[in-house]
């Protein structure tokens, strides 16, 4: 794997965020109000093995990537530049999509807990449980819980393979991910929400849109990702119906966006009866 030795964000947008967008000193006082190396240790999951294409590349220019305490300090302060034309609008496309009422919210690739928060502020009454890789941003996205005063569950866990049990969740999403993820790895990671979805479950995934990446290739080389030109190349609606997943859909998010929706279908019993799965009566898409 080459890296891209100069993206559009060096050589054209650094000095813009840097001198005009990025507020110093609140990121600095941001990261010497948290004891990040305690917090993280708190995260660490024993014998978790972080895998090579996570920890071997830099993505969004950090070096190291996710495994670093810059990269959970500067996260929220860049994104909001990279969801035109309002990050709370392109965020609220997937809350708004949301079709079941769940009881049990799994969000993959939690990051700095944006989307959870949303989520558990549209379904108080809902679990809402938080993995990713990196202990840093799960140390980011626990203190925007604590700030908001919202109960979420934070784990440090790879998104392909969680160690939940089978139909623990009825609703599971994924936002900003899949651009991240070698195309293997989130094929794994939609045969693991399937096993991990009751039947009647959903998956939302929030992501660049395939189409539009490949129509405007210089939206790629913005930034330093890793993966991105295979995931723009591949079609998520075949991969999410290759996991299993039923009446698959996608849309565009205002236009550099999709918003990609599933349902694990009803499974029918022996005799062709809807089965029953966790007390929940599985709907038929
Ligand atoms: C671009 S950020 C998106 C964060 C958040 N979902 C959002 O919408 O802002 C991608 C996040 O996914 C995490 N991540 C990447 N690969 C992962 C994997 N295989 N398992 C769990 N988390 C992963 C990264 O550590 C990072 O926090």
């Amino acid at each position: 794997m080459t890296f891209q030795q100069e993206t559009i964000f060096e050589r054209f947008l650094a000095p813009i965020f840097e001198n005009f967008l990025i507020d110093r000193e609140a990121l600095l006082a941001y990261s010497r109000r948290i004891d990040w190396e305690a917090g993280s240790a708190r995260f660490r999951r024993p014998g978790l093995v972080i895998p090579a294409y996570y920890q071997s590349q830099n993505f969004h220019n950090v070096k190291g990537g996710y495994l670093n305490v810059d990269a959970a300090v500067t996260y929220d302060a860049i994104i909001q530049y990279l969801l035109p034309p309002n990050e709370t609008w392109v965020r609220q496309e997937l809350i708004g999509a949301i079709q079941c009422k769940p009881r049990r919210i799994l969000d993959l690739g939690i990051g700095t807990g944006t989307n959870a928060l949303m989520l558990k502020q549209a379904f108080p009454d809902s679990e809402v449980v938080g993995v990713d890789l990196s202990p840093y941003m799960l140390v980011a996205a626990e203190d925007k819980a604590q700030t908001a005063d919202l109960d979420i569950e934070f784990v440090h866990a790879k998104a392909e393979a969680t160690g939940f049990p089978d139909h623990c969740f009825d609703l599971i999403t994924a936002s900003l991910l899949f651009h991240e993820t070698p195309p293997d790895i989130t094929q794994q990671i939609l045969q693991e929400c399937y096993r991990l979805l009751t039947v009647g479950g959903e998956v939302l995934i929030l992501d660049g849109n395939q189409e539009a990446l490949r129509q405007m290739p210089w939206l790629m080389d913005l930034f330093e990702e890793p993966y991105i030109r295979p995931y723009a190349e591949a079609d998520l609606v075949e991969w999410m119906s290759a996991a299993g997943f039923g009446a698959v859909r996608t849309h565009p998010v205002w236009l550099v966006n999709q918003l990609t929706r599933g349902v694990k279908s009803i499974s029918h019993s022996a005799f062709g009866f809807p089965s029953r799965v966790d007390g929940i009566m599985a709907v038929s898409y």
